[in-house]
């Protein structure tokens, strides 16, 4: 199926960022992309959020080595929250962003055929990198988050500027 590619209806292009647990990755990506977003005075197009394809930390605040990684950055999760994929979140969001390969198999094989050219490996709006995932750093050390914000930050300007091209926005 083709995807929709003209501003949707109510004027808004719906973001969603997932990973495994929506404790690490995915609420950085959705923070970072926010803040894009907002410097580029471009909120008022946009609504945005973020999952996990499991459930285990459904109700947490983001971790807490992630949360200082985005202030050491200037930017705040307070009022961050994580939660599961839905089903119905493949025909609400227009971009679908896994965060690794793991993450797209998952949400490829439980999503609606006609939603799933809207579901991409997040990296791939940063090809520069040269990496084909944002590594789980949940087990690993502070490093490990660092690394995850700077492909966030690089991920987040590539997929904006892929929007504002396909959709023509204007701040
Ligand atoms: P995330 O990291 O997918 O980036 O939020 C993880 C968080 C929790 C677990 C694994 C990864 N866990 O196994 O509980």
């Amino acid at each position: 199926m083709s995807v929709e590619r003209s501003t949707p209806a109510n004027g808004k292009i719906h973001v969603l960022f997932v990973c495994l647990g929506n404790i690490c990755r995915s609420p950085t990506a959705e923070a970072v992309f926010r803040r894009a977003v907002q410097l580029r005075k471009l909120d008022r197009h946009f609504e945005i959020d973020s999952a996990g394809t499991g459930a285990w930390h459904a109700g947490e605040p983001p971790d807490a080595r992630a949360q200082l990684e985005a202030r050491k950055n200037g930017i705040t999760m307070k009022g961050m929250f994580a939660r599961q994929v839905e089903p119905h979140d493949y025909a609400r969001f227009h971009y679908i962003l896994a965060m690794d390969n793991t993450n797209l198999r998952d949400m490829l094989q439980e999503c609606p055929e006609e939603h799933r050219p809207k579901v991409y490996r997040f990296t791939d709006f940063a090809p520069h990198l040269g990496v084909e995932a944002v590594p789980d750093p949940y087990y690993g050390g502070p490093n490990g988050f660092e690394h995850v914000f700077h492909i966030c930050e690089e991920g987040a300007n590539g997929l904006l500027d892929t929007i504002i091209r396909e959709h023509g926005l204007q701040g």
